[in-house]
């Protein structure tokens, strides 16, 4: 079966497993996550987040440059956002879950930039109103995952545009409509909002060094599709005088029904919403999620399932049971047909409900908390 995988910040097609990964790695021009740098991750964080351990977070730029800086002292912060387009899945949660780890183990500050303006201006079925109501409503994900209200600060590019369009058309003017073609597809008939938007989503790498006057490195986790964003900007920052900034890239968690399938915010079935309830997450699971078991009871029992193309196992192992050892069980009873589909997946949907419930209840508190996070400018 032919398998056409696309990457980029506007769109993302085809099945990516480890190979299309590791494709992509050399695509970009990144690097792997290894055991070297995972060390010297742990001398300072003590533990190891198992996003890191399982590869989830499997690739970086620079990571030796932020650590290098911070062992003398200089200290980074980190940046992440969201394009406010809908509601959020589970999905979006992963590098946000990450980067709350981070923030809380190295104890830096976090900027958070929602691109209202980008997906105002590449969505033609969406209006201004729309996405503003959409922020609303991601920026009480944001806030129900714990971030330290203290050292994290919410940007919203039309809200912060006085701070942040004197910085962007600095970059604007060092990017050519020749190299967005090249980086994001556009052509001609592209319009010029969508052109000029990736100077808007560089500034947030390098606004705390301008605010501070001083150089502060920059570490942004990510989607890896976000990644050509970036390429640009480190491409730009230096030529006005801040650092590259460093990134580290996750992989996706797979859409329900196709294992490495993108999770599509268009079918409701193949994604999992922060506000659904615990009838619909059962319903979703027992009914979509692509299953690397037998067709019947018997044959499972005698053959035994595959982990590798079980979504419900994958859901386990980036997100939902951090527990190793427990983990490493399940995976070995379900190749050895001990463990059936069924049981798999009910599992899981225990894991997501406990999950959402706890971030539900967050997020009804995070209303009363918005204002603390908020950039002011
Ligand atoms: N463009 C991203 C999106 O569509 C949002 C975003 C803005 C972002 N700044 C970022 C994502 C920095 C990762 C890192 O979701």
């Amino acid at each position: 079966m032919e398998n056409e995988v696309k990457v980029t910040p506007y769109e993302v097609k085809g099945i990516l497993d480890d190979e299309e990964y590791k494709r992509l790695m050399k695509e970009f021009g990144i690097q792997g996550i290894n055991q070297a740098l995972l060390n010297r991750i742990k001398k300072h964080t003590k533990d190891i987040h198992f996003m890191l351990s399982r590869g989830v977070f499997f690739s970086h730029r620079d990571m030796d440059f932020i650590l290098n800086e911070y062992e003398k002292g200089n200290k980074f912060f980190l940046y992440t956002g969201r394009g406010p387009s809908g509601g959020t899945h589970i999905g979006h949660l992963l590098p946000w879950i990450f980067t709350q780890w981070l923030q809380e183990k190295f104890k830096v500050d976090l900027w958070f930039q929602l691109t209202d303006d980008e997906k105002f201006m590449f969505r033609q079925d969406l209006e201004l109103d729309q996405v503003k109501k959409l922020t609303e409503e991601n920026i009480l994900d944001i806030i129900a995952l714990g971030f330290d209200p203290k050292k994290t600060h919410i940007i919203v590019d039309t809200k912060n545009s006085k701070t942040l369009y004197p910085e962007a058309i600095k970059v604007a003017k060092k990017i050519t409509f020749s190299t967005t073609k090249a980086v994001f597809g556009f052509t001609n008939e592209t319009n010029v909002g969508s052109i000029f938007f990736t100077a808007m989503q560089a500034v947030p790498a390098f606004l705390p060094s301008v605010l501070a006057k001083k150089n502060i490195p920059c570490l942004i986790p990510l989607g890896i599709d976000q990644d050509p964003h970036f390429r640009i900007a480190r491409d730009v920052l230096p030529k006005l005088g801040y650092y590259k900034p460093s990134i580290m890239h996750s992989k996706f968690l797979s859409g329900l029904k196709v294992y490495g399938g993108k999770m599509s915010t268009s079918d409701p079935d193949s994604t999992i919403w922060t506000t659904d309830t615990p009838e619909e997450v059962r319903k979703k699971i027992m009914k979509h999620a692509f299953s690397g078991g037998q067709a019947s009871i018997e044959e499972h029992r005698k053959k035994g399932g595959n982990p590798d193309i079980d979504v419900a196992y994958q859901w386990l192992n980036y997100f939902f049971e951090p527990d190793d050892k427990k983990l490493k069980k399940i995976h070995d009873d379900y190749k050895s047909g001990k463990l059936l589909t069924g049981e798999l997946k009910s599992y899981l949907v225990d894991k997501i409900n406990a999950f959402l419930k706890e971030h539900q209840k967050k997020r009804e508190l995070a209303k009363k908390q918005v204002d603390k996070f908020m950039f002011k400018d």
